[in-house]
């Protein structure tokens, strides 16, 4: 392993970034090892642990998952009933949507307490606000794809929300259901929306998010 790490090391240089990365220090605040309150400063973290398992368990989902009105259904029972380890995997994802929410919902709460939203992290607060409601956009869009009784009125009611957004409402609505009424097209296009709009987004606003978080530090206590 050694001689691998020096072969590449030799030829990018990597020392200086692995050491920029991986030796900053913990602030004593937000260090668990040295106090329990440190706790508040790791629902973040917990939310980002929370996403990369959602990751983890949707990939695997999507080996079996099959977007179609007339196969849906009788997939995502294939995958719980028949495939080996299936149930826990769509467990632990529905599950994790929801704990994404409620951590996030925490995370927001810290921030606020120990008003860390204010100068000069008012722009990292900003980007906060989309990764809620991208989070938000995974568990509605994810809600639709069982295409059971519940996912189809909870997306019609969803979406007639949306429609009722003033101005841009009625074409939004519209957009998101592929017509007037929640149907093969919606299922496609919440699918490709859960599975790689989201992502791509959720990726580049993180790495705001991280990046800001590095460049600042994270917050005193007050
Ligand atoms: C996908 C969702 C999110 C993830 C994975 C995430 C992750 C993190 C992490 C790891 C930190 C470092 C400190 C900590 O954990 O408390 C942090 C800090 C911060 N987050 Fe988030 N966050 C998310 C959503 C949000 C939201 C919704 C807001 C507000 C609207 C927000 C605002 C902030 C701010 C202002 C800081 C800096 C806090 C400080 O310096 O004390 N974040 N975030």
């Amino acid at each position: 392993m050694n001689r691998i790490y020096q072969f590449i090391d030799e030829r990018l240089h990597l020392g200086p970034l692995i050491s920029e990365i991986a030796n900053h220090p913990v602030p004593d605040h937000a260090n668990l090892l040295k106090t329990p309150k440190a706790i508040i400063y790791c629902f973040g973290g917990m939310v980002f642990f929370i996403l990369l398992l959602q990751v983890l368990t949707g990939v695997f989902l999507m080996f079996y998952y099959v977007p179609s009105p007339d196969h849906a259904y009788a997939s995502v029972t294939y995958i719980r009933q028949e495939t080996a380890f299936g149930g826990l995997l769509q467990s632990v994802h529905r599950v994790g949507a929801s704990a994404a929410v409620v951590m996030v919902m925490l995370h927001m709460l810290r921030v606020v307490l120990t008003g860390s939203y204010k100068n000069p992290r008012e722009l990292n607060w900003v980007v906060g606000v989309f990764l809620l409601l991208l989070v938000a956009g995974f568990s509605f869009t994810g809600y639709l794809l069982p295409w059971d009784q519940k996912a189809y009125w909870a997306t019609t009611v969803g979406v007639n929300m949306i429609a009722g957004i003033p101005l841009i409402g009625g074409f939004l609505a519209d957009a998101l259901r592929g017509g007037s009424e929640v149907g093969a097209l919606t299922l496609t296009r919440f699918f490709v929306i859960h599975v790689m709009v989201l992502p791509a987004l959720l990726t580049i606003f993180l790495a705001a998010h991280f990046f800001m978080i590095r460049r600042q530090g994270i917050s005193r206590p007050l």
